[in-house]
């Protein structure tokens, strides 16, 4: 194993909070009478809360309807709605397999860190008990440009010092997958629905993490 560091995104890989944005985006869609597909579902997750708002009105065709303050109006809004899923949230919600390779990865000195585009990424961790564990959580608040932009990727290896090349992205979004891609850095994914990029180390879930150590990376 030559990488120095692992780069966790949150939503869909250390926690199955992704069925709580998708919960949120469905309530949201039903009372704008808006279409919400699977394929809809796939197509915003991953990215930031205004970019996810912005795709799902042009799969809508609806895309000139809302003004600004209108549009800051429905992103709180479905917030307001993921917050109150998120109560719902304890330390047992970490996915399987997820702790154990935590600590088997800090065993060998790789250093953790959490690149989500999430903005409730902080109160998520703390939730589920797993702050300790990382050494570097990027701010999403601070990432101007959302995945597939590599910037959050490219943010966490410069916090810890190391190049692109040495750190080794997790992620469960096509857009995800991308933005690692884009920084320069290869990318293990967990159940990813591929439509472009296909990950250099697919699992179907977070189960098959531990066979990762078996493998020349
Ligand atoms: C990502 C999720 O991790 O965070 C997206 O996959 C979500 O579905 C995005 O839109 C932004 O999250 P938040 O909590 O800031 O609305
Ligand atoms: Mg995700």
């Amino acid at each position: 194993m030559h990488y120095k560091s692992f780069l966790f995104d949150l939503d869909g890989v250390l926690t199955d909070t992704q069925r709580f944005h998708n919960l949120a985006w469905q309530r949201l869609a039903q009372e704008l009478g808006l279409r919400f597909t699977q394929q809809d579902s796939e197509a915003l997750k991953g990215v930031s809360r205004q970019r996810a708002l912005e795709i799902l009105l042009e799969r809508n065709h609806r895309e000139n309807d809302f003004t600004a303050a209108q549009r800051e109006e429905l992103t709180d809004r479905k917030n307001g709605y993921y917050r109150e899923y998120l109560e719902l949230l304890r330390p047992a919600d970490v996915l399987p397999g997820i702790v154990p390779f935590l600590h088997a990865a800090q065993a060998r000195g790789i250093l953790l860190a959490v690149a989500s585009s999430s903005r409730n990424a902080s109160a998520v961790l703390e939730k589920l008990q797993l702050t300790e564990l990382f050494d570097y959580v990027a701010d999403a608040a601070k990432i101007r440009r959302p995945k597939p932009d590599p910037e959050i990727f490219l943010n966490c290896a410069h916090a810890l010092a190391l190049s692109p090349a040495e750190c080794l992205g997790f992620e469960d979004a096509q857009a995800g997958v991308e933005a690692i891609h884009a920084a320069g850095m290869r990318a293990v994914g967990i159940h990813v629905a591929v439509t472009t990029q296909a990950p250099d180390y697919p699992l179907s879930s977070t189960s098959e993490l531990e066979t990762l150590w078996a493998q020349d990376l």
